[in-house]
Parts: structure tokens; sequence; C-alpha cells
């Protein structure tokens, strides 16, 4: 699938000195149109330059599209809003990989198989005793992710269609097995297997607080928070994980190699890393009083402070899912008794303060998705720590849905870009005697 799938009506001049070039520009279902410039190189002799990919387009995909100035996430068409209010994680799963809302047989089938896919090979216990009690679990999940192509052989041949829906369904499935693993192995408690008739959400909250020594009662209002924010992490289009798993599957690395890539890449303070950078700036601030102080350093371009949790690449009007994201931190907090936390006043101060702020509103921004999430996952008991590993549970869906995209694009060449080169020009071996 390249850009010829979309419609081509006009072309794209380029003059380089006394030479003029045309390239073909395409127009896709909706948003922005793109310059096809795949031969650029072989007609000219010079590469785009464009390092952070600010106007590139990778590929083509029918899958998640934004609208950053609306403030538009639609998942297959499907808006955002009535997903999360309408819908559960297994069916937003369900219409990421497969394109159409399920019918009920459809949904019931597939649940059926990723609850059937759950349990992870029991060596996987054995594997995590392997790290350090006071482990990340973001790095737990970034090696016994990678470490399943070891444990699963008879998924990992791209090429086979049936293997590859295997390997989606066992990602899907044993995300939250492995969250959950992560978190109690860091926290010295025995792991929890799934049940199976428990919906996925409840499932990973059992796995994630149930102790043999009670019964584990969950809360339905929790379960649902826990399934509505999967649903808002679920895909993002082409962000620096989702296009981490595209490269390394371009190369035709397996699966479960590709997502821990992604998981590797989600970690990043500037990416999935921000829900956990933002409670623990929340937590910094404190108290309302102390928001000015911080709102100028994050103004200051000699102070590499950043407001965690504000900005986005794309979105330069409010983040679709951080405004369901508030309502369901207040919900939470309701629910939990903890309506006037102290940490959800700084919070909405401080993106009261800053939404009125000259400089946000000057470099348009708004809180994004990370903001509102680490108060509610607070709220809900887990460590901060655990944060970004519950956004890689989410987020697996829609790097595979991504990666069976490309792989069964019959175009799909390897990802392999150039580079402006600034460095030494030839120059001869000195041997060591030599230098001074
Ligand atoms: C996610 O891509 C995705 O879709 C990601 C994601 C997904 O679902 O996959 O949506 C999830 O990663 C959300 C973003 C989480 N990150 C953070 O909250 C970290 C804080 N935000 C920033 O680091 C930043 O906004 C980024 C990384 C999110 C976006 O960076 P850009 O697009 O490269 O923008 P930039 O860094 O060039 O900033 C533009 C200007 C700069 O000022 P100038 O150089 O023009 O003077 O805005 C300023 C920045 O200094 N700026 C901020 C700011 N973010 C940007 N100033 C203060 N606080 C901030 N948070």
């Amino acid at each position: 699938m390249d850009a010829k799938s979309g419609t081509n009506t006009k072309t794209a001049k380029l003059t380089v000195g006394d030479k003029d070039y045309s390239f073909p520009i395409y127009g896709g279902s909706i948003g922005p149109e793109v310059i096809d410039i795949g031969k650029l190189y072989a007609q000219t002799g010079m590469f785009t330059y464009d390092p952070g990919f600010t106007s590139t387009g990778s590929c083509e995909s029918k899958i998640t599209y934004i609208d950053g100035d609306e403030g538009v996430l639609l998942y297959r068409g499907v808006p955002i809003e009535q997903l999360a209010e309408h819908g559960d994680f297994l069916e937003t799963c369900y219409l990421l990989l497969y394109g159409e809302l399920p019918t009920p047989q459809q949904k019931s089938d597939f649940d059926n198989r990723v609850t059937r896919h759950t349990m992870v090979h029991e060596q996987m216990s054995r594997f995590l005793q392997g790290f350090r009690r006071d482990a990340h679990p973001m790095a737990v999940m970034t090696g016994s992710v990678g470490a399943l192509s070891a444990f699963y052989h008879d998924s990992t041949d791209i090429s086979d269609p049936l293997q590859r829906m295997v390997a989606s369904i066992r990602m899907i499935a044993k995300m939250p097995t492995l969250a959950a693993m992560a978190y109690k192995y860091t926290i010295g408690q025995p792991f929890v297997y799934p049940k199976n008739d428990l919906d996925y959400a409840t499932n990973f909250l059992r796995m994630c607080y149930a102790v043999p020594a009670e019964e584990y009662k969950a809360n339905p209002v929790l379960a649902r928070a826990m399934d509505r924010i999967f649903i808002l992490h679920a895909d993002h289009e082409q962000n620096a994980s989702t296009s981490t798993v595209r490269l390394a599957g371009s190369t035709g690395a397996n699966p479960f190699a590709c997502i821990a890539a992604g998981i590797a890449a989600l970690w990043g303070p500037a990416h999935g890393g921000a829900n956990e950078a933002a409670l623990k700036m929340i937590s910094e601030i404190g108290t309302v009083d102390r928001i000015p102080e911080f709102i100028k350093r994050s103004k200051d371009p000699k102070d590499n402070f950043r407001l965690m949790g504000f900005g986005h690449r794309v979105y330069k009007n409010y983040d679709p899912r951080a405004k369901i994201m508030q309502k369901t931190a207040h919900e939470v907090l309701s629910e939990l008794g903890h309506r006037d936390d102290p940490q959800l006043q700084v919070a909405m101060e401080l993106e009261r303060i800053a939404l009125s702020d000259e400089y946000f509103i000057e470099k348009k921004l708004y809180p994004n998705v990370d903001f509102y999430s680490g108060i509610t996952l607070k709220a809900m008991g887990f460590p901060t720590s655990m944060f970004t590993v519950l956004f890689a549970v989410a987020r697996a869906v829609g790097w595979i849905a991504q990666w069976k995209e490309m792989i069964e694009d019959p175009t799909q060449r390897i990802g392999r870009p150039r580079q402006l080169y600034t460095g030494a020009t030839k120059r001869d071996y000195i041997p060591i005697s030599r230098r001074k």
C-alpha cells in the first residue's frame, strides 16, 4: 500500500537551480495531502531533511486519524469519545485490528480467543526471577515481552497469516498478565493467575491486587475506569513508539521483538513516560501557591523544565483523551472518597492557569492524555513506576494493528532513512606512534 491508493490529482513543482522537477500529490479520505518524494533522490541527488519528522508522512494507514487543530481522534473513523462512553477495550481491539465494530457473535468469539491466551508459559515466572526486586517494571516488561519469542516459536513466522493472528491475540492477551507479574514481582507478592470468567480490565486489576490470603472483590467503577483508560491509550497514529514498531517490523523481526522495541520507545518521558513524570511534577509543586514558580520555569529557555502532561506534536488544541481522562479522574477519586485530593486540586489549578497564560496560548500547549492519568492511576493504587506499563498494555493493540497493516502491505519495504553528513571528509589512518 503506498500513496497511490490515495487520489492523485495534482503535482508539486520543485525548482533547483535551473532545473524543474514535479512530484505527485496524493489526497487521503480526510486530513493533509502528501507529496510523494520517493523519486526525489533519483531525480535530484538530494534528500529531504526533517529530523523530528514534523512534516513527514512515513506510511499510508487506515487505522487512526488525528486532527490536531480540532482535537479530533478517530479509531477506524469512530470518535474516541463514543468508544470511551459506549464501548469496551476488547471491542476497540477488534475495531483497530479488523477495521469494523464486531457483531455480537464476532465480539463473543474474539473475547473468548483473547481470554484463552491470557496465561503465560510457566517458565516466564522463572524468567522474571532473574530481575532484581527493585527493577523498574518497564525494564521487566521490555525484557519479558522480548523474551516471548523464546517461548512461542509457533507464532513468529510473519509470512504466515495464521501465525500473525495467533501472535496478535497472544500479545493482547498476555500484556496484562505480564504487567501484573512485573508489579507483583517488584512488591514481593506471589503472582496471581488470570481467571477466564472475568472481563479484561477486572481480570487485570485482580491479577494486580488479589492476594492468596483473601477473596478479591473488584470495584466495578474502577474496572470501568481501567477499561476506559485502556481504550484512550490504544492507538495514536504514527507516534514515536508506533513508528519504532513499524521500523522494527519492516526488517522482518518477529512481532514480540517489535512490540518490545515499542515498549522501550514508549518509556521515554517525552512520550509514554510523561504520565509518571507529570505526577512527579504535580507532587513536586505540592500546593497551589507554588504553581506560578513552575509556570515561570517552564517558560524559561535556559531552564529545561517543562510542564509534563502539556503540549503535543500533533494536538494544538485540547487532547480529546485528556478531557475524558479528567472526567475519569473525578469519577475514580469520588468513588474512593478522595474528592478533595490535593494533587487533583493542584492539577486543575495548574491547567486553569496554564490555559490562560499567554505563553501557553501562543504555543498552543494544552493538557495531553498524560496529564490526568497519573492522578487517576495513583488513586487506583498503582505506583508511579507502573503508569507507563499500563500505557504499554493498552498501546500493544495499536502497535499490533499498525504492524499487521504494514506486514500485509504488498509494497512494504525495509525502512532505511538517509542523512545530512557533516562529519570529517576522507583522511588517512595515522599510526599511534605518530599521534601526539
Ligand atoms: C504522548 O505522538 C503522540 O501521539 C504521543 C502520544 C500517544 O498517544 O502516543 O500522544 C502520547 O507522548 C503525549 C505527550 C507526552 N509528553 C509530555 O507531556 C512531555 C511534555 N511535552 C513536551 O516535551 C512536548 O510538548 C512534546 C514532546 C510532547 C512535543 O514536542 P514537539 O512537538 O517537538 O514540540 P517542541 O518540543 O518543539 O515544543 C514547541 C514549543 C517549544 O518552545 P520553542 O522552542 O518554540 O520556543 O513549545 C514549548 C517548547 O519549549 N513546549 C513546552 C512544553 N512542550 C512544548 N513548554 C513548556 N512545557 C511544555 N510541556
